[in-house]
């Protein structure tokens, strides 16, 4: 049989790929993307008909063991996740050391990274019940913690996760209820932020996912090497552009100001860009954005906003870039961040909260590629050469003599 990872290994070639536009860095069963067709597969399964007819937690299960669950098996899944929502106690201090007005990604990236010192019970990387014990737990806490980080930026009491309610209904509730009120989760919300979370759940080798995978190689722990993820995540071309987005439809103001600003997008001089437009592998349309968009009307509808200016501006830009050249020929579409922006910003989230439940939605894909690459037995630490261009060897020469 040929070993295609060692003919690689013993080739004497050098490749050199910025950005790593051509490079596979590994070998995945989990995520499929046909970037030309917009096509995005989960363990085979249309993302399509994933956010149709399954909800987040099953998308979970599906990613982390590779095939859909048995009723069995997904109660089991959900009751694992159910008895692990709460944080400890103890991190509720930790939170309390962030200045108040702290950015909640800030917060996320030291809280999930600390969770290696509040559960290290589970952060043997050899040991397989560990890996499935940190899995759980990351995939259980994280919305516990993203939300805890957004009630600490408001300055509101920390809410405790309800674990009769959905994945997306509790988290929802531990953002928005308050003492003294009752919150009751509005369905189409609820399934509204399901959708988010399952189209945002994996990618495959994206920054942030790239990111936790060389992190892992070296054998770090699983929740070091997620917080190094949210910590890649956080950049306006990635994670961040949803809340770039909807700061940038802001700023626009009004639809009289839009042709301003595409002209800003097309001068080679400016650096400009308009957010939520374009992807680096979906060259025809993504996929994710067509059920988003869905969403977004839904949710539009039910809560009756149908002339907010910010929305006014969206449509008209989405409207002028589909038909624009610039953009046709770029193949600049609205990519899942355009529209995602928009549906968080009507559920009320300020836009420091969009690329954190970004985040707690991608950590399952972060957590099973990880897991991928560190059952590989043919794994190697990452290690990516470079094409050196600076000074060639040369003498020291003493401070005095220079
Ligand atoms: N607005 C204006 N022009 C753009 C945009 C944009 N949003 N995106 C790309 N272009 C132009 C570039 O200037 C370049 O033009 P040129 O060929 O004349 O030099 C051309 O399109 C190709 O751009 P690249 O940067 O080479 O494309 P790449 O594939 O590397 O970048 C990226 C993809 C980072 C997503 C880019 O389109 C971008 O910055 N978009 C805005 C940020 C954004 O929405 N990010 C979210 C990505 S999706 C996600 O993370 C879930």
């Amino acid at each position: 049989v040929l070993d295609i990872r060692k003919l690689y290994a013993q080739a004497d070639v050098f490749t050199f790929d910025p950005g790593f536009t051509s490079t596979a860095s590994c070998e995945s069963t989990i995520t499929y993307i046909d970037g030309d067709k917009g096509e995005l597969l989960y363990r085979g399964y249309p993302i399509e008909q994933l956010a149709e007819q399954s909800h987040h937690l099953e998308v979970c299960y599906l990613l982390l063991y590779g095939e859909l669950p048995t009723a069995a098996q997904l109660q089991d899944f959900e009751n694992r996740v159910t008895r692990h929502t709460m944080v400890h106690e103890q991190m509720h201090n930790f939170f309390r050391g962030f200045r108040r007005d702290a950015h909640p990604m800030a917060t996320m990236v030291g809280v999930v990274g600390a969770m290696s010192a509040f559960y290290h019970d589970s952060t043997d990387v050899n040991d397989p019940w560990h890996r499935e014990v940190s899995a759980i737990r990351m995939i259980a806490k994280i919305p516990t913690i993203a939300a805890m980080a957004y009630k600490y930026s408001i300055g509101q009491p920390f809410v405790y996760p309800k674990n009769e309610l959905s994945y997306s209904a509790n988290f929802l509730r531990m953002c928005f209820a308050v003492p003294a009120e009752d919150y009751v989760v509005n369905p189409i919300l609820e399934k509204a932020m399901d959708r988010i979370m399952m189209l945002h759940a994996d990618h495959e080798q994206n920054a942030s996912t790239s990111t936790v995978r060389l992190a892992g190689s070296s054998g770090a722990n699983p929740f070091a090497c997620i917080a190094a993820g949210i910590a890649c995540l956080w950049g306006p071309a990635h994670g961040g552009a949803n809340q770039a987005c909807l700061e940038m439809l802001r700023e626009i103001g009004t639809v009289d100001r839009i042709p301003e600003f595409i002209a800003r997008a097309k001068d080679k001089n400016d650096p400009f860009r308009l957010m939520g437009f374009g992807h680096r592998v979906y060259k025809n349309f993504d996929p994710r954005a067509k059920v988003m968009k869905e969403s977004a009307d839904e949710v539009l509808n039910l809560l009756g906003i149908h002339d907010n200016e910010t929305l006014k501006v969206a449509k008209e830009l989405e409207r002028i870039a589909l038909e624009d050249p610039y953009f046709v020929e770029k193949k600049l579409y609205p990519n899942v961040d355009f529209y995602s922006g928009i549906i968080l910003e009507a559920m009320g989230f300020p836009t420091s909260m969009f690329t954190p439940i970004f985040a707690l939605s991608r950590a399952v894909g972060w957590i099973a590629q990880w897991k991928e690459m560190i059952s590989d037995p043919a794994g190697k630490i990452g290690r990516p050469r470079q094409l050196y261009i600076g000074a060639a060897a040369r003498d020291y020469t003493p401070v005095s003599a220079r």
